[in-house]
């Protein structure tokens, strides 16, 4: 059985846009982050305050929030790494943070400079000030199907990790297959084992689909129950400490498949379409939407 309804996190503007070589404009990331509003998504991360020097696309995040329309039915979103992070989104008015840690303790180093129990004594102070300021907190674990450094990764430790996310405050924990090496057993068998550490209905998932098999594996988790997903519009994405991972699912694909379902999303796929298109070619790089894609050849 499949839910009747999903929730999309839309990761383009975030994931799309830290891993281009190029730095997109703020200008074109107001643009974009506005027609993602247009077409009905209802939550979109729209940066990080991050260390701009571990991460220069992301710099600007707070002019990014300053410049963009804001909906009231709409959740911005911001990843936030520390302390320093969090007062950068108080004062940018964000809606909600992310925080991310990871489940190998080589990408936990490569990406923020810390072993995994340091994230997590980094991510207390953080939490408070979120829970002071009333603003929900969102809990990533990256490489949760294996790590471009450390390979296999144990399920059971992913669930523990989640776990500990959950008591510090996160409302869900999105699981990171961040190098897309994952496959539909995989996925699932993840999905039952951490599901004994943690409520399934707090539980998201963030497929990279580097290997092809993102939507086969989104396929397999609704049947256990699945209902956040999240994904980049025109399968934009990656991580910068992940070399070789390629994007996420393309939005436009998800919700393509999920239409096909009858599941309901709130979004405008012909309106999706065509804004994958065009940041496509502000990127000057193909669309890695198969919907998008197909759609050009079509029309
Ligand atoms: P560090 O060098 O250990 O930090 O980096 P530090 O505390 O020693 O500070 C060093 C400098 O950074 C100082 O500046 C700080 O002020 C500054 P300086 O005195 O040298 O001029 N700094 C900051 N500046 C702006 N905003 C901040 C901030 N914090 C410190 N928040 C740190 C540690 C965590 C900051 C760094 O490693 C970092 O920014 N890492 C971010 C990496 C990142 O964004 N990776 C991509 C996102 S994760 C991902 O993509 C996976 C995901 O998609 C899920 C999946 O696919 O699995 C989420
Ligand atoms: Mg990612």
């Amino acid at each position: 059985m499949y839910p009747k309804e999903v929730n999309i996190v839309e990761v383009g503007p975030r994931d799309g846009l830290q891993n281009e070589v190029e730095i997109v404009s703020v200008e074109d990331r107001v643009w974009l982050i506005n027609q993602l509003a247009q077409s009905g998504l209802k939550k979109i991360e729209v940066g990080s305050f991050v260390s701009p020097k571990w991460v220069p696309q992301m710099a600007d995040t707070d002019k990014v929030l300053r410049q963009i329309k804001r909906y009231k039915d709409i959740t911005y979103i911001t990843l936030v790494p520390n302390s320093k992070g969090f007062e950068q989104a108080l004062i940018s008015n964000v809606n909600e943070i992310a925080i991310f840690a990871a489940a190998s303790e080589t990408f936990s180093q490569k990406n923020i400079n810390s072993s995994i129990t340091e994230s997590f004594e980094r991510f207390i102070p953080v939490c408070e000030q979120a829970v002071r300021n009333k603003i929900p907190v969102r809990g990533y674990l990256s490489c949760v199907l294996g790590c471009p450094y450390e390979g296999y990764i144990a399920p059971e430790k992913v669930g523990e990790l989640a776990r500990k996310l959950l008591d510090l405050g996160c409302y869900e924990i999105s699981l990171g297959d961040t190098i897309g090496v994952g496959t539909p057993f995989q996925a699932v068998t993840l999905i039952d084992i951490v599901g004994n550490h943690v409520p399934r209905e707090c539980l998201a998932v963030h497929f990279h689909d580097t290997y092809g098999q993102a939507l086969a594996n989104i396929y397999a988790v609704l049947e256990r129950g699945i209902k956040t997903i999240d994904s980049s519009i025109a399968g934009l994405g990656g991580c910068p400490y992940a070399k070789g991972a390629s994007g996420n699912v393309a939005t436009e694909d998800l919700v393509y498949m999920l239409n096909g379902l009858e599941i309901k999303t709130s979004v405008n796929l012909d309106l999706l379409i065509q804004i994958g298109q065009k940041i496509s070619k502000i990127l000057n790089r193909s669309n890695a939407s198969k919907v998008g894609r197909a759609s050009k050849i079509l029309n």
